[in-house]
C-alpha cells in the first residue's frame, strides 16, 4: 500500500511537513528526525515539551532531499496526488508524525488559519481527531482528512468562532487508552499543530478526559467535562436547522406526519432520533450494527419506528433522509436513485467530492431533482461550539450558554442561507461558499 510514511520509515525520520502556498501555487516539503526510538512519550510535559530538542542527532531535510527520498521509494507519483489534493482544496498543508514503534501515522490536516491567528489561545485551529484502521487505503484517509479540515474552516465561520480549520486523522490500530506512551505521543502531536480538538469517529470520548488529566488541555468533550460529550448538542442544532429547512420546503416547521430516515445511530444519530421523536414523525432507522436499531425500537415501544437495511436507506421513499454516519455517500449515481424531498443531516461531507467546485456541481444535480440539500458544515456546528465552550471556559463552561448559542445561531443561519440562495437562484451549498469565501479568501 502506498504511504507518505514509507520514506520516513526507510530513513528513520519522525516528521514530514507539506505546505501549499496559494499565492505562488507551490508545494514545499520538509522532513526531520526529531527524536529517537527510546523517547518515552509518557513523560511528555513532565520531562520534555513541544519545543524541546529531543536528540543531539537530529536531521532536517529540505524540499529537494525529501523529494529524492520519495523518488527512492517509487512514490513520486503518489506524492503528486497528495499535492494535487492540497492544491484543489487550497490547504495550508499537512503535518505528519510517525511513531514507528507502534506504527502510528499521525496526520494533522491543516486548512486555513485565517480566522485563528489573532485569537488569544494556544490553538489557532479547531477540528476533531478521528482514527482510521491500518487496513484503510491511505489515500482515502488523506482525502477524508483534507475534506474534513476544509469543512472545519467553513464550520468555524458558520459558528462565529475565532479558529481556523483542521482535522486530525490517525492511521493506527485501535487505541489502548492504558498505553501512556501512545497517549503521550498523540497529545504531543496535537499540541504541536496548535489545534483544539475533540474525539471524533473511532476514538473513545474517554480519551479526552485522560489527555486533560495527564498531558494536554487541547482536548475537549470528554465525558467528565462540564458539558459532557458533544453528540447531543450537535444533534439539537441539526434538528433545529432541519425544522427551518422544512418550513422553507413545506411552509411549516411542524414535522408531524413526516417520514424521516436516519442513517446511523452513533454518537449523533441516536440523539437525532430522540429529537425527531419529540414530534409525531414516522421514523425509519438504520445502522451497520443492527442490534443498535433493534434496541432503539425496543426502547420506544409506542412509536412508529421501522428498521431499514443500511443498503436501502438512500432509496427509501421518505420525506427526509438524515445522514448521521459516514461522509461521501452522495455521488451522481446515488443521487439519481434518491426518492426523498430533502437530504438534511449531521454527517460531515455527505457529497463525494474533493473541492468546493465538485460539491457545488453535485448540489446542482440535487436541486435539479427538486431535493433540498445544504452542506452540513453550515448547520452541524454545535459540536465545535460545544468544544469551544469547553475549551474557552474550562470548569466554568455552561450548558445553558451553549444551548442558547445553538438556538440563537443555527436556525437563523439556515433560514438566511436558504432564502438568499433562492433569491440568487443558486444552490444553498453554492450560496454558503460565496458567503464564506469572501471571509476566507477575500473573494
Ligand atoms: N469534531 C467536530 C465536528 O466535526 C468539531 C469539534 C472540534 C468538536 C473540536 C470538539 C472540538 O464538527
Amino acid at each position: 500500500m502506498n504511504s507518505i510514511f514509507e520514506p520516513l520509515k526507510k530513513a528513520g525520520l519522525t516528521t514530514l511537513k507539506l505546505r501549499y502556498d496559494m499565492r505562488t501555487d507551490r508545494c514545499t516539503l520538509f522532513a526531520a528526525k526529531e527524536w529517537t526510538e527510546d523517547l518515552d512519550f509518557s513523560r511528555y510535559n513532565v520531562d520534555f515539551f513541544t519545543e524541546s530538542l529531543l536528540t543531539p542527532d537530529s536531521v532536517f531535510l529540505p524540499d529537494a532531499a525529501v523529494r529524492k527520498l520519495f523518488a527512492g521509494c517509487g512514490l513520486s507519483d503518489y506524492l503528486e496526488k497528495v499535492e494535487h489534493l492540497l492544491r484543489a482544496g487550497r490547504h495550508f498543508g499537512m503535518d505528519c508524525y510517525y511513531y514507528q514503534k507502534y506504527d502510528i501515522r499521525f496526520m494533522g490536516n491543516l486548512h486555513s488559519r485565517k480566522l485563528g491567528i489573532h485569537n488569544k489561545y494556544h490553538a489557532t485551529l479547531a477540528g476533531g481527531i478521528r482514527r482510521h484502521d491500518l487496513s484503510d487505503e491511505e489515500l482515502d484517509v488523506i482525502v477524508d482528512g483534507l475534506n474534513l479540515s476544509r469543512a472545519m474552516s467553513y464550520k468555524n465561520i458558520a459558528a462565529n468562532l475565532p479558529f481556523g480549520g483542521s482535522k486530525t486523522t490517525v492511521h493506527m490500530a485501535p487505541l489502548d487508552m492504558s498505553n501512556m506512551d501512545v497517549m503521550g505521543f498523540l497529545a504531543f502531536a496535537i499540541d504541536r499543530i496548535r489545534t483544539m480538538t475533540g474525539p471524533d469517529m473511532n476514538f473513545p470520548t474517554e480519551m479526552a478526559d485522560i489527555m486533560n488529566e495527564h498531558f494536554s488541555q487541547q482536548f475537549t468533550n470528554g465525558p467528565s467535562s462540564p458539558l459532557g460529550e458533544s453528540g447531543k448538542p450537535t444533534a439539537y442544532g441539526v434538528y433545529l436547522a432541519m425544522k427551518e429547512a422544512s418550513r422553507f420546503v413545506w411552509g411549516t416547521d411542524d414535522l408531524s406526519g413526516r417520514s424521516v430516515a436516519v442513517q446511523g445511530l452513533g454518537a449523533v444519530g441516536r440523539y437525532m432520533a430522540d429529537y425527531l421523536l419529540k414530534e409525531p414523525v414516522k421514523l425509519i432507522i438504520t445502522d451497520i450494527d443492527e442490534s443498535r436499531v433493534k434496541q432503539y425500537i425496543v426502547d420506544h415501544p409506542d412509536r412508529d419506528i421501522q428498521y431499514i437495511p443500511p443498503d436501502d436507506i438512500l432509496t427509501a421513499p421518505v420525506d427526509i433522509i438524515c445522514p448521521c454516519a459516514m461522509g461521501g455517500i452522495l455521488d451522481e449515481q446515488t443521487i439519481s436513485r434518491l426518492k426523498c424531498k430533502m437530504v438534511f443531516g449531521a454527517a460531515n461531507n455527505q457529497l463525494k467530492a474533493i473541492n468546493p467546485q465538485e460539491e457545488i456541481a453535485l448540489s446542482k444535480i440535487l436541486a435539479e431533482k427538486g431535493i433540498l440539500y445544504q452542506e452540513s458544515w453550515w448547520h452541524n456546528i454545535a459540536g465545535v461550539l460545544s468544544g469551544a465552550e469547553a475549551y474557552i471556559h474550562g470548569a466554568e463552561a455552561s450548558l445553558d450558554r451553549l444551548y442558547k448559542t445553538i438556538e440563537d445561531t443555527v436556525p437563523q443561519k439556515t433560514r438566511e442561507n436558504l432564502e438568499k440562495a433562492k433569491a440568487l437562484g443558486i444552490t444553498p451549498t453554492e450560496c454558503m461558499y460565496r458567503t464564506c469565501d469572501r471571509i476566507l479568501y477575500g473573494e
